[in-house]
């Protein structure tokens, strides 16, 4: 099969990579030269581990190629994927469907003959219809099917997710779009990778729905983190407890400063926006998306009143550990981390910070905050050290050191990777979320 990926971002770039991986022949297609040039020199725009080895060897094989030029990328295609972004529309939240308009008449425009058009962009209900209405405008004279079919790659797991999916989801009008759309995924079918045919705009609600849920479930655990912390509970034993139900299941139930990324707070927000537009409210996702926004900078609170309380707390200094919003990459899009250095910044807190990746992403950012090049650079003469995101390099500090290091031994452990016992037994005053 031949396969044109538009948009060589995160999504366009893992996926490309993956089908060219399972033996298709993949162009991939973006408007920006030098994101384009440096692929061609090897240079991965993102961090995510094994891309840079799995594109080189697809390339090498001569499976996988990129271009600027879309009419050259998608001749001769069957299938071409739109994997452009949808950021939310600044001031209300919208998913910003700009960019998926314009390749949608372009590859119109510029169709060699038949082939399927797919959206793997995450687009609210109904943007199928109009790429559909769009690309028939063009008067193109070529048979077009548009298929829905959303991506569920986690960031830091990326292949792995697209190689052993736990679904695939399509969303296809007619035979001709359902057809093409099993030989594309034929590989992951033998794999029995369970692929689910749906109609179009079932598909694009699924992927709002599954994010929805899963930002709902992450909330649900934080919550139940603040109650643990009045009563005197363990969260993590209570997510154990509760996960063991088959029926509610174990994963997403880690309390933490609340959920960030490209994806949960964009598309929350989206699928509120089109249950306006319909009429038809969905009030727990509307709480959801207040609960994790005022989350954020109560965990900055809760850093402030380790140090004694707004009076104690001026003039002193916290050392972040992880500024990512997850690990394993280098996205700070919405990352907790921003607000938690911003609400000790505000409380006259300095802060000093180490991330293995996202340093350069968070710059920018946090202009106010000095990086560091090591943790115990961050930590040294710091006043509290803050786990802010779950890195595996700080799994394992040498807790001696970082006892000495700071200027009283405070941690405070916002994603409960260390054992309150283990902490207090090294002398640590130590605070995580949801545990006595
Ligand atoms: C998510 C979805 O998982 C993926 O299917 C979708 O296509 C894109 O969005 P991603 O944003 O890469 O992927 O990260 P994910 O691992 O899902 O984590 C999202 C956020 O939730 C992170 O900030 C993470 O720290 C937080 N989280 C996750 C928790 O706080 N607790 C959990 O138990 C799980």
């Amino acid at each position: 099969m031949k396969i044109a990926m538009v948009g060589s971002g995160y999504v366009g770039l893992v996926s490309g990579a993956c089908f060219a991986d399972f033996g298709h022949d993949v162009v991939c297609i973006d408007k920006d030269q030098s994101k384009i040039d440096r692929l061609h020199a090897g240079i991965m725009p993102i961090y995510e581990p094994g891309l840079d080895a799995l594109v080189e060897s697809n390339v090498r094989a001569g499976r996988l190629s990129f271009t600027i030029d879309l009419g050259e990328g998608i001749s001769g295609a069957d299938a071409i994927f739109i994997a452009v972004g949808t950021p939310s529309r600044r001031g209300d939240g919208h998913a910003d469907l700009t960019f998926v308009y314009e390749v949608a008449r372009e590859v119109g425009e510029k169709l060699s003959g038949d082939a399927v058009v797919v959206t793997k962009s995450t687009v609210p209900v109904g943007t199928g219809d109009e790429v559909e209405r769009i690309i028939k405008e063009t008067g193109t004279p070529h048979k077009v099917a548009v298929v829905s079919n959303p991506e569920f790659l986690r960031e830091g797991a990326a292949i792995g997710d697209f190689k052993r999916p736990d679904r695939i989801v399509i969303g296809a009008e007619d035979d001709f779009g359902r057809e093409v759309m099993r030989q594309v995924y034929r590989p992951l079918f033998l794999n029995e990778s369970p692929i689910l045919f749906t109609s179009r705009r079932t598909s694009e609600l699924i992927k709002y729905a599954a994010n929805a849920f899963l930002a709902t479930k992450i909330t649900f655990i934080n919550e139940m983190a603040d109650l643990c912390e009045k009563v005197g509970a363990n969260v993590q034993d209570v997510s154990r407890g509760i996960g063991m139900d088959k029926r509610i299941g174990s994963k997403f139930l880690h309390a933490g400063p609340g959920y960030g990324g490209s994806c949960f707070p964009k598309d929350t927000l989206a699928l509120l926006k089109t249950a306006e537009d319909y009429d038809s409210p969905t009030r727990i996702v509307e709480a959801v998306v207040k609960v994790n926004d005022t989350r954020k900078r109560a965990m900055g609170r809760k850093v402030v009143d380790a140090l004694g309380g707004t009076e104690a707390a001026r003039g002193k200094r916290a050392a972040l550990l992880g500024l990512t919003f997850k690990p394993n990459t280098d996205d700070m899009r919405d990352s907790p981390a921003i607000a938690v250095a911003q609400t000790l910044m505000d409380a006259g807190v300095a802060v000093t910070a180490y991330d293995p990746e996202g340093m350069e992403a968070a710059a920018p950012l946090l202009p106010d905050v000095t990086m560091c090049d090591s943790p115990y650079a961050a930590i040294d003469g710091a006043d509290v050290v803050v786990i802010v995101t779950e890195w595996d390099a700080f799994r394992a500090l040498d807790l001696k050191r970082v006892k000495q290091l700071l200027t009283q031994p405070v941690m405070v452990d916002l994603r409960n990777i260390y054992k309150p016992d283990d902490m207090r037994a090294a002398g640590f005053d130590y605070v995580s979320v949801g545990r006595a």
